[in-house]
């Protein structure tokens, strides 16, 4: 995908080491540049961003912990341009809060939390959309850009698909069950191919509070389905993640107490024992109108949503879209419009009739991956019968398999994978891959919870640096790329193998470093993974914990092959052994090291222009260690103060930031 004409050669670039520098570095001849960091304003009716955490209304701000991002291009009027370079929108999921820099000593002790604290931890999360604008080459954020919009944990969003309406989304604030407030945990992005944003809510279940004595009321009230539904997504009874419903009686605070209240109706229409189920989708933001309707789009199903991969559009064809679910033991999902793809629908004249047009009706599949390299989509919905005759839940309705995806999976018995976090698609052979990010509940000889190792997740018996048997899981993760039998969206049956496998360079070559991996290349815990449509460069991001000891996150750039081009593996572990399908081996100019970021921070969320010289990725959480953190010294990151971002210098707070990257010669980025 070099111009005609064109000396230019992909991943020219020089390496960047493994470091446990507290900055972005990237190769000689790049520059990264921060141009967004958590607290900036985006709005000139509150004051400028402090060092200090005494700032409040995030509804008017950046908000915390910067994830996905996708750009949205701008014509010089102002007009939808998806080929513009010089002018877009950034729409940026904030995916959670560290609350310990959000104030000015950290949260408030006591047994009810401050409210004005709870207002600024509820508004940091949710989505950003921003105006950026190109001067000399280099992007800057439009303050009060008519676009420039905050979603929250607050915003009022519309259901939308199979579970409108359901009962089980009925809730004191809708009593229809038409609508929900907030989209929270935001993870992964998507870009619809009419211009829209796709935003993944991941870990939205530890939000919620079940009081003591909640899942014998609902048995009796509700049924003992009603706790098998929760349990599989991780809500038993327990406190919620910060406490949000002890600020005060008012609604928006009450509302994250999901405990069923005996002393009212038998439906949910009076207090919040659904509110749960309001979260959990893919929710589709049209970034052009500040004011326009959002919408959770339930057809797509509901688990720990990370990114959205749309298949590359052919005009005829019905649009498949690819998304994993993380966490462990987890599966990997596909939703098919029953809408074909109409070539006017690129730019449409209105975009929420467009999302309803595709992400509204279809059919909703999951993953089997067999041993033999091929693979089976499986049909969620009371058209299969297996799914309709499951006993471990029974399912009342469509919406009811829309809210209860994990459970439809179940039924059908899909491929527990390693934690599915982002996938793409590649944009000219059009396989698609997913990170499998690390799983430790894999094992050789699995026990209680623990999987044991199949084909498509072969490793679960190393220790990290893969020198010992100790059986510790799949501690750095690998990518999994399937080919759909024909290049059909539709198609129900794909090949599969192994991208590459995380690894550390000296790691055993025979149980861990099976991709072959060398020092410019290593890498653990693959998580974002984008494809440039400018470049055709994959571009492989990490957030890792086993690894760091060595070195911080990371990106790398790699020019991958196709599936089927490497060769079967065999791990031998004594007593059994697994065979896998592995991808042909990286070179040094098919895979490099391009970026690592400053301390303890995630590398996450990917967008550029359309002609490849801009990019924009995403540090989330530096220093997010805080355990020993008792003042400012004790801070584990200084970063972007200490680049010279904002105030603060090198005793700054660390700050979740979006960051730039050009190339000195105006190049295109990963040559
Ligand atoms: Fe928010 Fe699965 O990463
Ligand atoms: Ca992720
Ligand atoms: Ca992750
Ligand atoms: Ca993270």
């Amino acid at each position: 995908t070099t111009p005609a004409g064109s000396t230019e050669r992909l991943l020219a670039f020089g390496a960047v080491a493994k470091t446990l520098a507290d900055t972005v570095t990237v190769p000689a001849g790049y520059t990264a540049t921060v141009v967004l960091a958590t607290g900036d304003r985006l709005f000139s009716d509150v004051s400028a961003y402090t060092d200090d955490g005494l700032n409040t209304r995030y509804d008017r701000r950046s908000g915390d912990c910067h994830d996905g991002m996708e750009y949205f291009g701008l014509s010089a009027a102002g007009a939808p341009d998806a080929n513009s370079s010089d002018r877009c929108l950034l729409g940026m999921n904030h995916e959670y809060i560290t609350p310990l820099f959000l104030h000015a000593n950290g949260p408030t002790a006591g047994a009810n939390r401050v409210a004005s604290e709870v207002d600024i931890e509820v508004d940091a999360h949710g989505v950003a959309i921003t105006e950026f604008k190109k001067t000399n080459g280099k992007f800057a954020l439009v303050l009060d850009s008519a676009f420039n919009r905050r979603i929250t944990g607050l915003t009022e969003i519309e259901i939308a698909g199979p579970a409108r309406g359901n009962a089980k989304l009925v809730t004191k604030f809708s009593a229809d069950g038409t609508k929900t407030r907030g989209t929270l945990n935001n993870c992964g992005t998507g870009k619809t191919p009419w211009g829209t944003l796709l935003t993944g809510e991941e870990n939205w279940s530890g939000y919620f509070k079940r009081t003591a004595g909640d899942a014998a009321n609902r048995a009796t009230v509700l049924g003992a389905d009603a706790n098998v539904a929760l349990n599989r997504y991780g809500r038993g009874e327990g406190a919620s993640r910060y406490n949000w419903e002890t600020a005060g009686a008012d609604d928006k605070y009450a509302r994250w107490d999901m405990t069923l209240n005996t002393a009212v109706a038998a439906d949910g229409s009076q207090d919040y024992r659904f509110e749960i189920n309001g979260q959990g989708y893919m929710t589709e933001i049209d970034p052009y109108s500040a004011t326009s309707v959002i919408k959770k789009r339930t057809a797509l199903g509901r688990f720990a949503h990370e990114s959205a991969a749309f298949s590359n559009p052919v005009v005829g064809k019905p649009l498949a879209v690819y998304m994993g679910d993380d966490s462990r033991g987890e599966y990997v999902y596909k939703f098919v419009s029953t809408a074909t793809w109409s070539a006017a629908d690129a730019n449409p004249a209105n975009r929420v009739a467009t999302g309803d047009k595709y992400l509204d009706s279809g059919k909703l599949y999951v993953a089997k991956f067999n041993s033999d390299g091929s693979g089976d989509w499986v049909e969620l919905s009371l058209n299969n019968p297996t799914v309709a005759g499951y006993t471990t839940y029974v399912f009342d309705d469509e919406g009811d398999v829309a809210i209860h995806s994990r459970l439809a999976a179940d039924a059908v018995g899909a491929t527990k994978m390693d934690r599915p976090e982002w996938c793409g698609t590649h944009p000219t052979t059009g396989e698609v891959y997913f990170t499998m990010t690390n799983n430790s509940n894999r094992r050789v000889s699995p026990t209680g919870s623990q999987i044991g190792v199949d084909a498509a997740n072969p490793r679960g018996y190393t220790d990290i640096k893969g020198v010992s048997t100790t059986q510790s899981g799949n501690v750095n993760g690998h990518i999994v790329r399937i080919k759909e039998t024909g290049g059909e969206p539709g198609a129900l049956t794909f090949t599969w193998d192994v991208y590459l496998f995380g690894a550390e360079s000296a790691a055993s070559p025979t149980l861990i470093n099976l991709s072959s991996l060398t020092d410019d290349q290593d890498f653990s815990s693959p998580d974002g993974l984008v494809f440039s449509k400018a470049t055709g460069i994959c571009w492989i991001q990490t957030d890792d914990g086993a690894y760091t000891d060595v070195t911080n996150c990371m990106m790398l750039a790699g020019v991958p092959g196709t599936v089927g081009d490497g060769s079967n593996v065999t791990l031998n572990y004594g007593a059994t052994s697994v065979t896998t399908k592995v991808g042909k081996k990286p070179t040094e100019s098919t895979l490099k090291r391009f970026l690592v970021g400053p301390s303890q921070c995630e590398i996450t969320g990917l967008a550029e222009t359309p002609d490849g010289k801009v990019m924009f990725i995403n540090v989330q959480h530096p220093g997010e260690d805080t355990s020993d953190v008792t003042n400012r010294a004790g801070y584990t990151s200084h970063w972007p103060g200490n680049a010279g971002y904002g105030a603060g210098g090198n005793v700054a707070r660390p700050r979740s930031a979006t960051v730039m990257i050009t190339k000195d010669d105006g190049g295109r980025i990963g040559s």
